[in-house]
This record gives C-alpha cells, sequence and structure tokens, in this order.
C-alpha cells in the first residue's frame, strides 16, 4: 500500500481545506511555533557529547544519557512554541510529549519527530557509500524499508536521510553518507532510499517523510574539508547537484534540508536562486524546506548577517520554512513580522508546508506510537538476512594476485590488525540507534569457517605506540597466509571528519610492512568510509578487499567473501585515487584542450599534455570497478539504429558470457560520450546499469534502451535540450572499459 505522503507532491484538496482551516485559527506565536525543531534536551557542549557518544557505542551508557529533557519542554510544547523535536527514539517519551502537544495545547496539533536514520535504525546496514556500490537498488530500497520500520516502532515520523549529495573528494568524511561521484547512479539510489522509507504502511499504520539532504552543492566543500564554501556556476548545479535532488522529489519526497555551506558567496540556507527560484518556481515543489543543524545560525559567521535576526529574516525570505536548533525563528520571526520586514503570508506559506506534511503523513489520525511495538519490530530475522546480503554485495574485490581468494578452509591462518577484532567500528559512521553488541567482527565471521586461525591487533588504530613484533610474527609463524585486517575506524568518516591524508592512520603501514616482510600470503581486508589512499599497502598485498565498514553482519560477509561461499560483485562508486594530489579525480571529467589521450583529436608533444609530470593521470581504481573470483567477457556490441531522431530512443546491446569456472553476478554499466556539444561535455557519463547473474560458461545479452532526452544538457544558452550529433557508447564492466560504438542524433 502507498504511503500518502508519496502523492505529496500533488497537493491534495481534502488536505488544503484542513491547511487552510487551521492557519485561519492560528495566532503569530503560533504559526512561528510550527517553523521550530528543537532537541528535547539540552545539548552537551560539543566534547561532552562525542564522548557520550562514544560511550552509547560501547554500551557504558544507554541512549538516555543524552536525553536530559529540557526543564521548559512541556510548557513550550503545550504553548504551541514548537513543532518538531529531533533525534530522540523513545516511544513512550515521545508519546508523552505528542499527548500535551495534542491534548493540551490550543489547537492540539501533532509534534513531528525527526531523526538521522542513515544506515538503518537498530538493524545497521553498511555505510550508504557502500550500500551504493551494490549497484542494487531494488536491495537498497528494501534496507531502506526495513530502516523505515524499525524507526516507525520508535516513534519517528520523519528520517532525515537519504543524503544525496555527490562527492569527488574522499578528503570529505561525509562521502561515507553518500553514493559516490556520479549523478545517475546516486539519484537511483536518492530514490530507491526514497522509496523504501516512505512506501508502505508501517508498523502501527504509521508513516515515514524522507527527507533528502543537504541542499546543495555540500558535496563540493573545498578541498575536502567538511562546512567550507563551494564555488559552483550555475551550470554544474544543475547538472551535478540539482539532479538527485530533483530525483528524490519525483520518488515522493516531501521534505528537504538546506546545507550549511555557501555556493559562489551565497549561503544555502540563506540561497533566493536555489531555494526559490528553482525548488518554488521551476520545480513547483511544495515540500518542507528544513534547515540543517544550526545553518540558520551560522548565517551570522557566514557573514552575510549580523546576529541571529538578521540570520532568520534571510532564511526566511529565501524560502528555509523550518528551523532546526538555530534559535532565530523562535525569538525573532514575530518580531519581523510586526516590525514589517517579513510578511506574514511568507509565514503562513511555510505554515502551510509544514501542517501539509503533517496531515500528509496521517499525524492528527494517529499521533500516537504503540509502545509495544518497538521491541517486537527490530532485528528481526528478515532485517539481519537483509543487512548481511546488502555488506556481502557490497564489498568490492581490489586485487586478487594468482587467485588467492577465494581460500580454501584447510588452509592455517593467521588474522593481524586492529580491526580484525573491531565490533563497535564494524557499525560505521552514523549509528544513533545501533549497538555494538548486534555486530559481528571479521574474526568472529573468519571462525565460522576455520576454528584454530590465530590472531594478533599487532597495533592499535590510530596510536603511535610502534608495533607488537613478536605476538604478531608469533601469531604468523605457522601460518599459510595472512589476512590482514585494516583501514580507518568507524569515527574516522561521516560529519566532521575530514582527512587531509586519507590513508592508513597509527602504525598500520608499519604493521603491514612487517607482515609482508614474512613473505607469507597476504590478504589485506580494508575497512573505510571512503576510499583510502593506500599504495604501498597495495603493492604489498596479494589480494585486497574492500569491506567499509559493513554493518552489523560485517564480520559474516567478509568471510563469506574471503572463503568464497559469496562470490564478490561490488563495484567502486568514487573513483580511488593513488595519490591525494590528484583529488578531485573522477571518471566524467572533461576532455580539456589538451587531453592526454583521445582519438580524432590533436595532440600534442610531451610534456604539453594535461596531466602530471609526477604521477599518472588515472586513478588506482577507476569508478564501477570492481573484481570477480570468476571473469566475464563482452562481446558483441550491436547499436540498433545508428541514426536516431531526437525524440527517440538508443537501443544497444552486448553479450556477457561468464568464461570462468564460478557462478558470478555482474554489474553491466552503460557509458556515453556527446562528442560535440555547445558547451564541452565529459569524456564519460553513466546513463545505465544492471546487475545480471551467469553460471559458469553462461553468456546473456544485455540490453538497454536509451531515450533520446536523457542525452539533455544545459546547452551554451542554459537551455536543457538535446544538441544533435555524434556520441560514442560503451558497455562495460567499469568506466575504463568495455566495448566502444556510435551513433548520431539528428
Ligand atoms: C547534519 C545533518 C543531520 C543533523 C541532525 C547535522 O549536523 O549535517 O545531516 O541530519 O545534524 O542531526
Amino acid at each position: 500500500m502507498s504511503n500518502p505522503i508519496n502523492q505529496y507532491n500533488q497537493l491534495d484538496p481534502a488536505i488544503e481545506a484542513r491547511v487552510e482551516a487551521l492557519l485561519q485559527q492560528m495566532t503569530l506565536a503560533e504559526k512561528v511555533g510550527q517553523l521550530v525543531q528543537i532537541t528535547p534536551s539540552t545539548m552537551p557542549d560539543p566534547d561532552q557529547l562525542t564522548e557520550l557518544l562514544a560511550k552509547i557505542g560501547s554500551g557504558e551508557v544507554s541512549m538516555d544519557a543524552l536525553f536530559q529533557p529540557r526543564p521548559d519542554l512541556a510548557e513550550l510544547i503545550r504553548s504551541g512554541s514548537i513543532g518538531s523535536l529531533l533525534n530522540l527514539a523513545n516511544p513512550e517519551q515521545i508519546n508523552q510529549f505528542q499527548c500535551i502537544a495534542v491534548e493540551e495545547s490550543r489547537l492540539g496539533i501533532p509534534l513531528i519527530v525527526g531523526s538521522d536514520v542513515i544506515h538503518g535504525f537498530r538493524t545497521i546496514f553498511p555505510i550508504p557509500l557502500a550500500e551504493a556500490c551494490t549497484w542494487n537498488p531494488d536491495l537498497l530500497e528494501q534496507a531502506s524499508r526495513v530502516a523505515a520500520t524499525e524507526a516507525a516502532a520508535a516513534g519517528i515520523d520523519w528520517i532525515f536521510a537519504p543524503m544525496v549529495d555527490n562527492s569527488r573528494d574522499p578528503r570529505w568524511g561525509r562521502v561515507a553518507e553518500g553514493s559516490g561521484e556520479d549523478v545517475f547512479l546516486g539519484g537511483a539510489m536518492a530514490q530507491a532510499r526514497v522509496r523504501g522509507f516512505q512506501t508502505a504502511v508501517l508498523p502501527g499504520g504509521r508513516n515515514i517523510a524522507a527527507c533528502p539532504k543537504h541542499y546543495v552543492g555540500y558535496g563540493a566543500s573545498e578541498a575536502g574539508r567538511d562546512y567550507n564554501s563551494t564555488e559552483l556556476t550555475e551550470r554544474t548545479l544543475r547538472e551535478l547537484h540539482f539532479p538527485p535532488f530533483a530525483a528524490a522529489f519525483a520518488a515522493g519526497a516531501g521534505s528537504v534540508m538546506s546545507a550549511f555551506n555557501d555556493i559562489s558567496g551565497v549561503p544555502a540556507s540563506a540561497n533566493p536562486f536555489t531555494l526559490k527560484t528553482v525548488l518554488r518556481e521551476e520545480w513547483q515543489w511544495p515540500g518542507v524546506v528544513l534547515s540543517d543543524f544550526g545553518a540558520i545560525a551560522e548565517l551570522v559567521p557566514h557573514g552575510v548577517a549580523a546576529d541571529l535576526k538578521a540570520a532568520a529574516r534571510l532564511a526566511i525570505l529565501a524560502g528555509v520554512d523550518m528551523d532546526m536548533m538555530n534559535d532565530a525563528y523562535a525569538p525573532h520571526l514575530a518580531e519581523l513580522v510586526a516590525e514589517g520586514s517579513v510578511p506574514e503570508a511568507v509565514v503562513d506559506e511555510s505554515v502551510r508546508r509544514v501542517l501539509r506534511l503533517k496531515l500528509g503523513l496521517g499525524l492528527f489520525e494517529r499521533p500516537f506510537t504503540d509502545e509495544t511495538l518497538l521491541d517486537q519490530t527490530i532485528l528481526s530475522d528478515e532485517a539481519r538476512q537483509l543487512a548481511l546480503e546488502v555488506a556481502q554485495q557490497s564489498i568490492v574485490l581490489l586485487k586478487n594476485e594468482g587467485d588467492l581468494l577465494p581460500l580454501p578452509t584447510s588452509q592455517r591462518l593467521a588474522v593481524i590488525g586492529p580491526l580484525a577484532a573491531a565490533r563497535r567500528d564494524m557499525l560505521g559512521m552514523w549509528t544513533l540507534f545501533g549497538k555494538e553488541e548486534d555486530a559481528e567482527t571479521v574474526l568472529e565471521g573468519i571462525a565460522r569457517y576455520v576454528a584454530d586461525a590465530t590472531y594478533a591487533a599487532g597495533c592499535s588504530l590510530t596510536g603511535q605506540e610502534g608495533v607488537e613484533e613478536t605476538a604478531v610474527l608469533a601469531a604468523i609463524d605457522q601460518a599459510d597466509v595472512v589476512v590482514l585486517v585494516v583501514g580507518e575506524g568507524a569515527n574516522m568518516s561521516g560529519e566532521a571528519r575530514s582527512r587531509a591524508r586519507p590513508g592508513l592512520p597509527g602504525q598500520q603501514q608499519a604493521l603491514a610492512d612487517l607482515v609482508a616482510q614474512t613473505g607469507k600470503p597476504l590478504i589485506v581486508v580494508l575497512m573505510g568510509g571512503r576510499p583510502l589512499i593506500v599504495p604501498r599497502l597495495l603493492e604489498q598485498a596479494d589480494a585486497v578487499v574492500m569491506a567499509w565498514h559493513g554493518g552489523i553482519c560485517a564480520g559474516r560477509a567478509v568471510a563469506d567473501i574471503v572463503f568464497g561461499t559469496v562470490n564478490p560483485s561490488g563495484k567502486l562508486t568514487m573513483s580511488w585515487p593513488r595519490h591525494e594530489g590528484q583529488i578531485p579525480v573522477y571518471y566524467s571529467h572533461k576532455s580539456t584542450g589538451r587531453p592526454m589521450t583521445g582519438e580524432g583529436v590533436p595532440q600534442f608533444g610531451e610534456p604539453f599534455k594535461s596531466r602530471y609530470i609526477d604521477l599518472p593521470n588515472e586513478p588506482q581504481f577507476p569508478f564501477g570497478f570492481g573484481r570477480s573470483y570468476t571473469t566475464f567477457e563482452y562481446a558483441d556490441l550491436v547499436v540498433e539504429t545508428a541514426v536516431l531522431p531526437i525524440n527517440g530512443t538508443l537501443a544497444v546491446s552486448a553479450t556477457v558470457r561468464n568464461s570462468g569456472t564460478r557462478a558470478g553476478s555482474e554489474v553491466v554499466q552503460l557509458y556515453i560520450r556527446d562528442l560535440v556539444g555547445s558547451v564541452t561535455r565529459p569524456v564519460k557519463e553513466l546513463k545505465g546499469f544492471q546487475r545480471i547473474t551467469l553460471q559458469p560458461g553462461e553468456a546473456q545479452q544485455v540490453r538497454f534502451e536509451l531515450p533520446v532526452a536523457q542525452l539533455a544538457f544545459w546547452d551554451a544558452h542554459m537551455q536543457y535540450r538535446v544538441e544533435p550529433g555524434e556520441f560514442q557508447v560503451w558497455i562495460g564492466s567499469d568506466s575504463a572499459s568495455g566495448l566502444v560504438g556510435s551513433f548520431a542524433v539528428v
């Protein structure tokens, strides 16, 4: 059954009538109240917060430690001074607050409770970047449904996800939270996640609203430093940063979160172009814009507002409907209206949007959560099974020399490395409600296959105190093969976790050096929230498995891959740099006037090309790359129609054959290039993908249909249109290979 929120983009006359009836009765103070979202607790200061989150993660204290109710909360709700609460998930508490809102406030308008449920609520899935590496939107939709089901049982109405910011910079810690660098793939994943959150009625008849974020351009933070400025032309915004949001809205998302960053001088949370011209006028989108946490208050340090009152004015006039933890609208909005610097009609419009969201969710009919549901809902067997499947499909095999993997269980194994027995880190960067005890470690996963693996951590994750040489060598001594589990901890990616040197922290490379010196066959299981720049390690290892932070089933999924119960099928959704100096490195770059390679392009002699003199241009591993234990051969590219009308559809196919000895899944990718445009076009653009499974020797014709309309771009006059001309098309296994053909649009 579909969630009413999905119809939200078409206004429902019945809901509109109720919105107007309510609005007529509201005082200005009550209207402002609907635009205010706060946490129910007094926020611990940032140092305390980090410490508390660590303790919650390790199970030392419960989530309730975060929750020191504001003494004035009941009164704020009763007087209609707040419309929404964030980041709580205790159904009893939520019901108590809701009861005050519904039964004791003058108009009985229910609260809406929002929360960060980024890669699962209690059943923790792999981090979103890893999830995207499955290239399996159906699976992600199911995972998001599980997250929504558990969150709804906890009393949450509004999920602050999916994070749809594209990024080409793995220094930025928040790449862990997104789908990677690509606009097409990002849109597909955004839609899957929104559908998963919003479709179907959840436990207790509840509904969930998704909140794609962070609108807009946040992923372009300069130098990969979180919260940093962005310099984005209108063309870049339109080509790269708007589309995943448009995709999420098309899938029914009825709210969006405005970002922290400024965009070429105008902060995203006070940006009339992105918030009004595009969202409201061009897209006619009627949803709620919620500020990010403190993003309105940040207009002051951005230097576009002298104080909070000026910030409130800029934000509401630009179209930010709801204030998340800024303390800007509550104290200043009514005054701004009274003195005539904000028209009341602007406030009314924002209130309409918020009421529409609440009515669309059915909160007026079902304000309360059945408190008995949570325990029966979380961590079901099906949910765990799904978490395992996502983790298995998200793992990317980067290297496998001499087919070292998969390992037979008869080998004597040494497991080394600080992440081998790490539990909390398996959960990944953003798991407010996940529990360490739910996660399986790699060591435990391996123990499912071999009972007597020896183990030594070898060093700590980040410390500089040196390698425990004796213990490591003793553990390795009798082993036939070493599995080295290294990488970043969960708290080294995510918000505010930018890294200028995203490599192996601490003494882990020294540990790898020690292990490599023994000359034993070396399998590296790498973990992290981003592609890690580890060229030396990649060189030393015979086989490398990128396991990200795989959620509660991470350990088991790694073992299933290592021992070959599961054949790896994940593919990178971010190009993997060789060196920090290459960043940003991405597959859909422009040709430049001095390209390194390119058929039919006049070539300058060395060294006058767009290149480094000390590094190749190519990344270590390209976008779309990932190995399998079998091999896939591509043949017989057929472009069915070589000349297409502007309203036509390109049909192109290739035969993919499993030429190895194991069954395996392959993500078949479709890329195009527009050879001559009125503006420069990328050398490749992903336009389609299909995940197929083939038995040894089996072949399948994989056919894509691509409407010519999807070749449109913003031309020299900023018109969105298809320009007739010549195109190349590839079907291949990643962005750097494939069979190539051509077609023309006339
Ligand atoms: C993050 C958002 C998040 C919000 C609420 C902010 O710091 O940028 O992504 O939804 O906090 O927790």
